[in-house]
This record gives C-alpha cells, structure tokens and sequence, in this order.
C-alpha cells in the first residue's frame, strides 16, 4: 500500500520529473502536472493527501490551487514551494491556510520531512473527526434513555436549543442526567467541532476558582509563576458548563454575572480585557430561587442564566422509563465486565419499579453494574437484589401515597400498619413468636407487648389485607 497520494503541480517539467521520482522512490503514489488550470481539473475527480504546488505558475497560480483546496478539500495537506516568491507571499499563503512552505532549490530531506509532518498531521485530524463523531454518538439523545412524558418534553427542549446560542439553566435532583442533557445540547449544535468546556463550581476551592475561570497572568500572586488561560478562555468559540452553579460564592457570582452580559473579563492580575464568544450552560440540584429568596444566590445573576430553564424530573416520577433503563444499563454492563447478564425476573423488576430513587439514575447505574458484576447466571432474581430493596417494598406503598386534601390520622395509622405486619409475621412463622420476632426484628419481650396491646389472637389472621409486601 502506498504511503500517501500526492500531486505535484509544477510548471517546471525538470522539478516535476525530479520530484515525482524522488516521492515515487519513497513509496508515495504520485500525480503531475504542469499549472494550476490543470491541477484544478485533475482535483474534480481525485484527492490527495498532500498537493505541492509552485507558486508562480502562468494563468492560475499557487495560491489559487491553495484557495480551491482550503474551501473543498481542508483535510489535503497543500505545500508551497516558491522559487523567486517574497517570504511575505509565503507568509500570506501560510495564513490561507498553506501547511507549509519550501524554498527552490527545495532539498530532498527537507521535503520529505515536511510530507512525512503533513501526513502525521492528516491522520491527527482525521483521529480527530473520528473523536469528535465517537463523542457525539455518546453524548446524543440516544444514549439519554427515556420515554416518558416528562422526558419527551426534555428532549424536545434539546432540540428546539441546540442550534441557538441562548443560555440554559438545567436543574433537577442529583443523578438525573443534568450532566448528559448539557452535552447532548453542545453536541447537536453549530459549536459541536469547538470545545466544551466544564467547570464543577462545588468541586473547585473558592481561591482558586477565580484563577481557574479567568486565569492568571505570570507574578499575578506568589505561586503564578506563568500565564495560565482559564476556562472561560478555554471555551472560546465553544459552550462553558458551569455545573452545581448553586454553590458559587458571592463575590464570584459578581464577575460571572459580568462575563454573562459582556462577554469579556481580564485575567487576575491582568489589564487586557479578553473577549470571549461562548454560550453559557448552567446546571445545579438546588432550588435557585429559594436560595435567591435567602439571598444566598443573586437575582440579576439568576434571570440571566434563567433564559431556557430544562427542568430533569425525579426518577420516581418518571417510573415508566425504569425498565428501559434496566435493560439499557445490563446490556452496557454486561459487553463492558464481559458477563451476560439477560433480564432480571418479574418480581426483581417490579421491585426496582416501586422503589423511589433518591439517587435517581445515577443509583439504578451503580446498582446495576454491582448486579451484573455478582450475577451467577443469565437472570437477576429478587433474591439478588439489596437488602434494603427487598425490604423497602412496603415503605414504597406509603412512599407512592397521596396525602388527601382533607388530611390522615397519621397515628391511627401507623398502629394500624404495625397491627397487621405483626400479623402478617405471626402467619409467616406459623404463630411461633421467636420466629415471628426475628422476622420483625424485635426481640421477643417487644412482640409480646405489642401483641398485648394491639389485642391480637389467632382469630385476628383474616385481617390483613395482602398489601403489605407490595402485591398489587
Ligand atoms: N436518561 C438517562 N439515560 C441514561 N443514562 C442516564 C440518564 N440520566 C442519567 N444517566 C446516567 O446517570 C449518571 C448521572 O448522570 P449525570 O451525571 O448527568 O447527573 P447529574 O444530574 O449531573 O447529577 P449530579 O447533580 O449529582 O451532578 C451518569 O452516569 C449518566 O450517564
Ligand atoms: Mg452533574
């Protein structure tokens, strides 16, 4: 296989011969031809790796071959080689977009060290690309799961802000997605090929979080002993995510709010003001305007980031998309721990389905990979499921309970619930009240008091209603 395709456009037919010899000798697959008309015409039907063009030619010059690849092919690499050409045309062919540019008489290892760099830096970019594309696939929708009405409108909101440079503020609970949701807008829109870059306002100490945004500029303090570009500077002509915003401190909260409505800022320590074009994603798990309220957060600063708010809802009020997640997360657990893990049983689905998620998708994450991780075989059963899920089954019913408008007697019924678990266990154990006490977790002497004074007897057994261990 050849090493690389270049043309050679020469209007001398000795440096063409010369050159194409030479490149042909090394292993490259080498075109040529004689000026810039030509070389345009061949460039319809072919690409190249790498074009080397002279600069002065007759009718169509190097800089016009350089013009036509930068705008239709900018992964070819064009190389200048001028003759009698000012370093100045050089120079300006360099700011078209030229890789690089040689000398006539242009030296063998010299040229082929430029190719050989031109190449390198063709497969970088493409490396690039592919990156890129790897990253976008990740970060798109489809790897956000959800198809429950709360998360159609999250999705829709995606796509209707993605193209616009308008700034959003994501809140939700901790592990709902906030973090994905921010990538998936800067991945489906105009700035994807730019960076994105973020910044956990919780994580960051407060003396450094100014250096960290802003940046430095050399003996701005003891340890600045070079220039240091911060992230808002990072993220020029990309999206800035300042993740847990909630948390920030007042005196920071003034300097961003300026970056927000000017877009320009100076490093500590520095006089230059620096402009940056950025859009602007905020995210945090608190209620801003409780915290605005407590005047723990700024309200000018709030309305600014408050332009498209993206509200992620609990998993617990999503429930219909459990499933989907489950499948989704034993499948990526089960290809990346290399296991084969297939479904989990009715009853452990049912479980994961009634339980309420604090830690919302974030949990059921964490939880399925430790599932995948124990797994013997190709199903999950209840049994293999937490204690603290098992157990949980009849918190969840109270957890799922409405509390009417006209209110409950919440002492009635709690000692109603504990007068028939304390039968359910008594059934369970076949009335042998050590047993039944363990079941309950009680020692005996606790039972037997309770039993007393919730007057129970055998004849109490039909009471319970079934409900209790979460049958529907
Ligand atoms: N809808 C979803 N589909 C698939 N995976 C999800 C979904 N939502 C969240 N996750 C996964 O759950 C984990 C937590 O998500 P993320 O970090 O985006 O949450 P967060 O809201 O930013 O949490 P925190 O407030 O704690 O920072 C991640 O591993 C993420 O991939
Ligand atoms: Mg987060």
């Amino acid at each position: 296989m050849a090493r690389g395709s270049i043309l050679v456009v020469d209007d001398s037919s000795a440096v063409r011969e010369n050159l194409s010899e030479l490149l042909q000798a090394e292993g490259y697959d080498v075109d040529s031809c004689a000026d810039g008309r030509e070389a345009l015409q061949i460039l319809q039907d072919h690409i190249y790796d790498v074009v080397l063009t002279d600069l002065s030619m007759p009718e169509i010059d190097g800089m016009a071959v350089l013009t036509y690849l930068v705008q239709h092919f900018p992964e070819t690499s064009c190389i200048i080689i001028t003759g009698y050409g000012t370093i100045k045309t050089a120079v300006d062919a360099m700011r078209l977009g030229a890789f690089d540019y040689l000398c006539k008489p242009v030296e063998t290892q010299e040229i082929l060290l430029v190719i050989a760099r031109a190449l390198e830096h063709q497969r970088l970019w493409r490396e690039n690309i592919r990156l890129k594309k790897q990253l976008r696939e990740k970060f798109g929708f489809d790897n956000i799961i959800g198809t429950s009405e709360p998360m159609l409108k999250v999705f829709d909101l995606i796509r209707k802000v993605a193209d616009t440079d308008s700034t959003v503020l994501i809140t939700g609970e901790s592990g709902t997605g906030k973090e994905l949701v921010a990538r998936a807008i800067h991945y489906h829109g105009q700035r994807q090929a730019n960076p994105l870059i973020p910044v956990n306002c919780a994580a960051i100490p407060e003396d450094l979080l100014e250096s960290e945004l802003f940046g430095h500029e050399k003996g701005a303090f003891t340890h600045a002993i070079r220039t240091r570009i911060g992230r808002f500077e990072q993220a020029h002509g990309g999206t800035i995510f300042l993740d847990e915003i909630g948390d920030m401190s007042p005196n920071l909260q003034v300097k961003i709010l300026r970056v927000l409505q000017d877009r320009q800022f100076e490093r500590i320590g520095g006089n230059r003001t620096i402009k940056v074009d950025i859009r602007v994603i905020a995210a945090t798990n608190q209620d801003l305007q409780q915290l605005v309220q407590a005047g723990k957060f700024r309200e000018d600063l709030y309305y600014r980031l408050n332009v498209i708010p993206i509200e992620l809802p609990p998993l617990r009020e999503r429930r219909s998309d459990i499933p989907m997640l489950v499948t989704h997360f034993l499948q990526e657990f089960s290809r990346k721990k290399k296991k084969n893990v297939q479904r989990l049983t009715p009853a452990a689905m049912r479980c994961l389905c009634d339980y309420h998620w604090p830690g919302n998708v974030r949990e059921l994450e964490n939880l399925l990979e430790r599932l995948v991780i124990l797994a013997d075989g190709e199903v999950v059963d209840l049994k293999d499921l937490p204690d603290h899920l098992q157990h949980r089954q009849a918190e969840t019913l109270w957890w799922q309970a409405e509390i009417p408008a006209g209110g409950l007697p919440l002492q009635k019924l709690l000692s109603d619930l504990e007068r028939q678990l304390i039968i359910k266990a008594l059934d369970q154990a076949g009335w042998i009240k050590n047993q039944a006490a363990q079941l309950l977790q009680l020692n005996r002497t606790t039972l037997v008091e309770k039993i007393k004074k919730q007057k129970i007897t055998r004849f109490s057994q039909g009471e319970t209603m079934g409900k209790i261990q979460g049958k529907p």
